[in-house]
């Protein structure tokens, strides 16, 4: 029986697929430089707006590096605890129960803390001797010090956008991580990701990223992000699936961009001009 863990971990242990890797297409030079620094022993930080394709990134490159791949979603109330274990009771027994990032530091995974910017600032102390040159977890509730594996890699995301002075990372924590800075990927790359995802012709991915390339200009609307390379995806999933591309973009786009009447307006003349009906 667990009396302690009602705080929700999203964590996932999934075994990389020699072979069959996830699909990335890659932007500039990012496979590269991830694989430096897994054979240097550096932990990685990925910045980028939202759907622009982070979380595949690391999902391929466990898969190319052959390692496991541990993915926690942080959010406001992950504790340093939620991440390290806790002992649960049970039975008249207290027994220790590892959190996703021991797991992951045990079996040499590549663990990849998502929004890390979300999580309880108690999470510092557990990932500054990790993420330095002591590459060490110290469990401090059962006294174990845990030295990681050459396979073990941290690597923390997060995106600029959501942003604000209490919700950065400090000097210290940044200064210990090389960093990565991912845009939306350049409108070649963008159409060979649509028509994979989305199952659909390159003259329908073709339209889906100018269309993007249209509505990315517009910078005189209160959006606070632009269309990503997901909604994108989506929206050629639609299409594949029989819909017209011009409400498929409606749907998928503009009412996934605004609840803001105005603004969906002129998201829509855009699509309109862009994609006639
Ligand atoms: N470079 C890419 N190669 C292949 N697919 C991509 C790429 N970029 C984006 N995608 C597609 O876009 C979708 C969203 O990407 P992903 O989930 O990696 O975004 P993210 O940056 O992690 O977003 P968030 O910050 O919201 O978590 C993917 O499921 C995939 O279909
Ligand atoms: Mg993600």
């Amino acid at each position: 029986m667990e009396f302690s863990s009602a705080r929700h971990v999203a964590a996932t242990l999934a075994a990389a697929e020699p072979g069959g890797l996830p699909f990335y297409a890659q932007q500039a030079g990012e496979v590269a430089l991830f694989e430096h620094a897994f054979h240097q022993r550096l932990p990685l930080l990925i910045k980028g707006p939202t759907g622009c394709g982070k979380t595949r990134f690391v999902e391929h490159m466990a898969a190319r590096l052959g390692r496991p791949l541990v993915t926690v979603s942080c959010h406001d109330d992950l504790s340093a605890a939620d991440l390290v274990g806790r002992h649960l009771i049970g039975d008249g027994n207290t027994v220790w129960n590892d959190g996703p990032l021991t797991r992951a530091v045990r079996s040499g995974a590549i663990c990849y803390l998502d929004e890390v910017v979300e999580a309880r600032k108690d999470t510092t102390v557990v990932l500054h001797p990790l993420a330095d040159d002591r590459r060490v977890l110290p469990i401090e509730r059962t006294g174990e010090l845990l030295v990681a594996p050459p396979g073990f890699m941290l690597v923390i995301s997060y995106n600029p956008g959501y942003q604000n002075l209490l919700k950065s990372l400090k000097p210290s924590t940044r200064q210990r991580f090389v960093a990565l800075t991912f845009g939306y990927p350049t409108p070649t790359v963008e159409r060979q990701i649509v028509t994979s995802e989305a199952g659909v012709s390159a003259e329908v991915a073709a339209q889906l990223v100018q269309l993007a390339e249209a509505l990315r200009r517009l910078t005189d609307h209160d959006l606070e992000e632009t269309v990503s390379t997901r909604l994108l995806v989506m929206a050629g999933r639609l299409v594949a699936s029989g819909l017209p591309l011009a409400t498929a973009c409606r749907a998928a786009i503009v009412d996934a961009l605004t609840d803001d009447a105005d603004t969906a307006a002129a998201l829509a003349e855009v699509v309109s001009a862009v994609v006639p009906d």
